[in-house]
């Protein structure tokens, strides 16, 4: 895609922009239209604005933090776009231990944690048993704490089981919402509408939902990003993460360009305006594109951070694209980088749950 070229005229552009700041239900058009403005600085600057002042409305200047711990490295599936996908052979597999996760939460929980994130690649070994069993070990253990799964596509009934056990959100971005455009990022068997329904699933039994997609990824246009945005609306998520798309050397898309900051900025003040009260985070694809990528993040709408917690010496095998940042420093430090990070754009760092408002205030 290039990422340059505008279609728009100003005053349709900026038509649909209002629409959406207005809280209006959007149609594809509006969507496409919206998007025709990128590059303009006038609706960048507008839907910034207000994308912040929404923010503002609903979390003030707070800004929430997950305590990311990446215990597995094994994937079943074979993602294009990803390093740990079960066919990269020069991929360092690992697992951590239900003693080693527990140990990042200690440590997580030191360093003013309130939320851990279990995430992994689709790994048989950690049968639903096995993940239950580590939810609830971790729920009891740290009653305060928001537990956070982002282990892939599951039937409704593990999902039911892991939410019996204590899970409370579960991270399944939908990468894309275009059927052509998921079957180009992801070989057989996976599908855009199983992927959709765990969506629906997770939603159904009560967890917080973050869906998402990479921006700039191979084979992305205008009209699967209106997709995208038309999905967000009808799904409804709690939590959306989205972060540009960066090659990895060892997959099919190594010589692909990767997905600009400027247009996950766009998109995350349309995010923020289309889902006011979603918690969106600035994320670590952003901060590895740009040095302030995070802190951009920030100040156009986003209002979640997520360190690593993993222990360092597992740390750059958890390798999904290249230049991965953060691979090599202790979560200590990663917490007091961030705590400056957030400080320098105006907002603060806070140790709360930050759980999604369900009521407006
Ligand atoms: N570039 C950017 N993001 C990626 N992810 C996986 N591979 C890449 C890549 N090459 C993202 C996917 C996945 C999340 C855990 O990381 O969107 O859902
Ligand atoms: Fe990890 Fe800055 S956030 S070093």
């Amino acid at each position: 895609m290039n990422m340059t070229e505008r279609s728009g005229n100003e005053a349709v552009f900026m038509g649909a922009a209002e629409k959406l700041v207005s809280g209006c239900h959007m149609t594809r058009q509006d969507f496409t239209e919206l998007l025709s403005g990128y590059g303009d600085l006038r609706i960048t600057e507008y839907l910034a604005q207000e994308a912040v002042r929404v923010r503002r409305q609903y979390y003030g200047t707070k800004v929430f933090t997950r305590g990311l711990i990446e215990f597995t490295n094994y994937c079943k599936n074979n993602c294009h776009y990803c390093g740990i996908r079960g066919g990269n052979r020069n991929a360092v597999r690992y697992r951590l231990t239900r003693e080693e996760i527990l140990e990042c939460c200690q440590e997580g929980y030191k360093l003013g944690f309130r939320t851990f994130v279990l995430q992994g690649g689709e790994d048989p070994f950690y049968t639903d048993e096995k993940m239950a069993d580590i939810v609830r070990e971790i729920k009891s253990t740290f009653p305060d704490c928001a537990l956070t799964l982002s282990i892939g596509e599951k039937s409704y009934e593990s999902y039911r089981l892991l939410r019996e056990a204590g899970a409370d959100r579960y991270l399944l971005r939908h990468e894309t919402a275009d059927e052509a455009h998921y079957r180009l990022l992801h070989p057989e068997p996976m599908s855009l509408s199983v992927r959709k329904q765990c969506l629906y699933d997770l939603k159904a039994l009560g967890y917080q939902v973050g869906a998402g997609m990479m921006v700039g990824s191979p084979g992305q246009t205008w009209e699967t990003l209106a997709e995208d945005l038309m999905f967000l609306q009808k799904l409804q998520p709690q939590m959306v993460g989205m972060g540009p798309f960066i090659p990895h050397h060892d997959t099919c898309f190594a010589g692909e360009r990767a997905g600009s900051v400027e247009l996950t900025l766009y998109l995350l003040s349309i995010v923020r305006l289309l889902l006011p009260r979603v918690l969106l985070p600035a994320t670590t694809a952003l901060g590895t594109m740009d040095p302030r990528g995070r802190e951009k993040g920030l100040a156009v709408g986003a209002n979640v951070v997520m360190p690593n917690l993993s222990p360092i010496k597992n740390r750059k095998n958890y390798d999904l694209y290249d230049n991965k940042i953060c691979t090599g420093d202790e979560a200590a430090e990663c917490r007091m980088c961030l705590e400056r990070r957030v400080a320098s754009v105006g907002y603060e760092l806070v140790t709360e749950r930050g759980d999604y408002l369900w009521q407006e205030t």
